[in-house]
């Protein structure tokens, strides 16, 4: 039975339910396998991965459940509260309380967070809503995935990859503060369809087409040495093959430029559809920002040029 009270149902970064007046909950759950092999740092960077589909929304996180998958033969209880520690120093930093949780014996290791928190019913973010003439702009560069992986192969280790595990602790709430105060007319984060595939959900069956600039959008140290030696995650090439029909690229652009693009994200930034006057906001704050491409009148493409 349908019912008036959901304001985004299932499809968009969180679902929306109106509590009452202009009050409504966000909640959403990611659940993921490790990325680094501190525990303690894993725990954080998935309570950031969580967290992150609530300010995709413009919503304010409240409180959180943890959800532990655990092979209780491969690691011991220390392991469980090295990874319970990072979450709450992190759910500490976005002043959200961990309310209760579940673990159950898995096969693999795995650990994520349902979040719930509130929203204004007017102040919604959602994915679809860019207007022609809107500015494009992410907030974290690319290439999570494939360094990620190429930690797991051991072709990079935990140290040189300090300013990724920086950039995958680093919360999304002042970024989607910025949206808000810029008047964003849509949002979302990037995460496992990488910066094309995001896009995608943000442009199809629309009448708008993304322009996306390749020579402004940002890609983290070493990228592109790790893909040339053949480094990238089996997701990066499924969501290009998702994607070939629904995007053009330049003539002889080639494959591994595509990979970046499609490279999935843990804890990526947010993509963000704002009106050309609001840049200043960004541009006076104090977020990293990238302003990636604009929006144009279309049929719900991605061009990159
Ligand atoms: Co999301
Ligand atoms: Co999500």
């Amino acid at each position: 039975m349908p019912d008036d009270n959901v304001i985004v149902g299932p499809g968009d970064d969180a679902g929306v339910y109106l509590l009452y007046a202009d009050t409504a909950l966000v909640e959403t759950v990611d659940v993921i396998t490790p990325v680094v092999d501190d525990p303690f740092t894993f725990g954080a960077i998935s309570v950031t991965n969580s967290l992150s589909d609530i300010y995709a929304m413009g919503g304010t996180p409240l409180t959180a459940m943890a959800i532990l998958g655990f092979p209780s033969c491969d690691y011991g209880p220390e392991v469980i509260k090295e990874i319970l520690h990072g979450a709450v120093k992190k759910l500490g930093e976005a002043e959200v309380v961990l309310i209760g949780g579940h673990s159950i014996e898995d096969q693999e290791l795995k650990f994520g967070l349902s979040v719930t928190g509130v929203i204004k019913k007017d102040r919604i973010l959602r994915t679809q809503g860019a207007v022609p003439g809107d500015i494009l702009i992410i907030t974290k560069p690319l290439g999570i995935g494939i360094l990620t992986t190429a930690l797991k192969g051991r072709k990079i280790s935990e140290d040189e990859l300090k300013e990724v595990i920086e950039l995958m602790l680093t919360l999304n709430d002042r970024a989607s503060k910025s949206a808000l105060d810029a008047n964003a007319h849509a949002m979302t984060d990037i995460t496992g369809f990488g910066l094309l595939g995001h896009a995608y959900n943000m442009v199809k069956d629309s009448a708008v087409d993304f322009n996306l600039s390749f020579d402004s959008i940002p890609i983290l140290p070493r990228v592109m040495d790790m893909i040339d030696s053949g480094i990238a995650p089996e997701g990066a090439y499924n969501n290009l093959k998702f994607l070939k029909e629904k995007v053009s690229f330049p003539e002889r652009f080639s494959e591994e430029n595509q990979l970046v693009l499609t490279d999935p994200q843990t804890s990526g930034g947010l993509l963000i559809s704002i009106p050309e006057e609001s840049l200043i906001i960004f541009e006076k704050g104090s977020i990293p920002f990238y302003v990636i491409g604009k929006v144009e009148k279309g049929k719900g493409r991605i061009k990159v040029s």
